[in-house]
């Protein structure tokens, strides 16, 4: 099998831990990085540009529960690292297992085709290489989600999307409206009530739970660890409970009553925000009505003039090498076994194509061994009908879990990176191999 020859597209961190269990089970691994170097978003502006990362951009999830299971951050670290400090940790890790000689930078993959036998990686500067499994692993935070179709109206003043956010200079002595109650809105809205003309607006269309970064003295996501075995229903209510107590909910604070509990909706973790909700320096309003030159009429008719808006509306999953008859209209939507392997080709494979309930790392270092496990012959796939009932099963319960909002695409951080342990053990056991030894059975 170490022959077989694997390519990975994309350096961050789910194609650094992609790569890394591909050469622990000795297969043949490039890594295609567009950029000038490893971590992605996280690495910042690098060459290629297409960072979302700002100068105050920290962790939101703890280190304890964001670190490589085989690579632990430095114990004196606070639990919630800057992004510099991230990326070099991310460094850290592909060259202390090996990744970084095996990593081809400012190689943009621009094409990715099945031919008879094997697969074919075109890259920008023209070069065709052959492999005989492609692992995409490109990243889903960098194309901007601008709202479509676009509020009625016409605006006069600055507008920037949250992805080219990098500082508060932009908006001092400047009237601020930020759009959005996911992380990056809560960030930039704090970023920028510190030098904004009077307080930042905030507009929600619908609200969200805020969960602080520290609940009784430990990191929050922390905290509900010792509930992860409990079905979400349970963990769900007793979250909420506890949430409540510690912070009130978001109504106290000005903000819309969350459309769905705890757990269902992405999570929005921020102390800052609440700290500058409560001092005034930052102002809740509803949903936007349509823009009016120098004004934002909002859905509740108050109107307030603005000097720049920023779109916190997030991103869109995009796959540009790849055609639709790979990933369909709508990558979002994409079916994957295991969130890993396509369906009709298992050769073809992502790692990071998910939103988690808690971090990534830990997760796309669970599908990478999943991936490497499979090329190494050591974990064998369900028969394609097992896998496609799966996928169905799996797609119902999140559309009962959180509604329409990418619901393929949807994990539980706590179900899936224990189920990953045992889903490889049942693979070698297809595979007719021992789980425990991986020896012939
Ligand atoms: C602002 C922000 C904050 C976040 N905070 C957290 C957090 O606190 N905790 C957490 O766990 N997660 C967080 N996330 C989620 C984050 O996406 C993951 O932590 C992690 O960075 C995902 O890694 P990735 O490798 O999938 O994607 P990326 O980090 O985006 O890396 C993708 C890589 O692929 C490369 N690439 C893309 N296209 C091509 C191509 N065509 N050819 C070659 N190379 C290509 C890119 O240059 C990049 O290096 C955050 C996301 C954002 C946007
Ligand atoms: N570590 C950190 O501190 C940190 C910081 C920033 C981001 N992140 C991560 O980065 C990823 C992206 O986060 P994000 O906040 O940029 O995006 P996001 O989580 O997708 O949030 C986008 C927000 O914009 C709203 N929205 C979307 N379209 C809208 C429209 N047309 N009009 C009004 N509101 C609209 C959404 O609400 P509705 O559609 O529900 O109305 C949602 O509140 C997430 O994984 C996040 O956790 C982490």
């Amino acid at each position: 099998m170490g022959s077989t020859k694997v390519a990975v597209i994309g350096a961050g961190a789910a194609g650094l831990a992609t790569a890394k269990a591909l050469l622990d089970q000795g297969l043949d691994v490039t890594v295609l990085e567009r950029g000038d170097r490893v971590g992605g978003l996280w690495a910042g502006d690098d060459s290629a540009g297409a960072s979302p990362a700002y100068d105050s951009l920290h962790l939101n999830t703890s280190k304890g529960r964001t670190q490589f299971a085989d690579h632990p951050m430095p114990a004196h670290w606070p639990d919630y690292p800057s992004a510099a400090r991230v990326a070099g940790y991310l460094a850290e890790y592909a060259e202390r297992f090996g990744v970084t000689g095996r990593i081809r930078f400012h190689a943009a993959v621009t094409a990715v085709r099945r031919t008879e036998a094997r697969w074919a990686v075109e890259t920008a500067d023209g070069e065709v290489g052959g492999y005989d499994a492609v692992v995409v692993a490109n990243g889903h935070n960098r194309d901007p989600k601008w709202p479509s179709p676009g509020y009625p109206g016409q605006f006069d003043g600055t507008q920037l999307h949250a992805h080219d956010h990098r500082d508060a200079e932009a908006y001092r002595g400047r009237k601020v409206l930020v759009v959005g109650m996911g992380n990056s809105a809560m960030d930039i809205a704090v970023d920028a009530s510190y030098v904004a003309d009077g307080p930042v607006l905030l507009s929600a269309r619908h609200g969200s739970h805020i969960v602080p970064k520290y609940l009784f003295g430990r990191p929050a996501d922390a905290t509900g660890g010792a509930l992860a075995v409990l079905p979400w229903r349970i963990r769900q209510a007793v979250a909420q409970t506890v949430l409540r107590l510690a912070v009130g909910t978001p109504e106290r604070y000005g903000l819309p009553k969350p459309a769905g509990g705890l757990f269902q909706n992405h999570p929005t973790i921020s102390d800052t925000i609440l700290h500058r909700l409560t001092h005034g320096e930052v102002e809740a309003r509803p949903g936007i009505e349509r823009l009016d030159g120098d004004r934002v009429v909002f859905t509740d008719g108050t109107a307030d003039r603005v000097d720049v808006i920023v779109w916190a509306t997030g991103y869109h999953v995009t796959i540009p090498f790849l055609d639709a008859r790979w990933t369909g209209d709508d990558p979002e939507a994409m079916p994957l076994y295991q969130r890993v392997f396509h369906l009709d080709d298992p050769t073809l494979s992502f790692v990071g194509l998910m939103q988690s309930t808690g971090a990534a790392l830990p997760v796309v270092e669970a599908q990478g061994k999943l991936v490497a496990a499979h090329l190494a012959g050591r974990y064998a796939l369900p028969a394609p009908a097992e896998q496609r009932a799966q996928v169905r099963r799996a797609h119902a319960a999140a559309v009962r879990r959180w509604g329409a909002k990418r619901p393929m695409m949807r994990i539980d951080f706590d179900q899936y990176t224990a189920a990953v342990p045992r889903e490889l053990r049942a693979g070698a056991r297809r595979a007719g191999l021992n789980p425990t030894t991986k020896a012939a059975i």
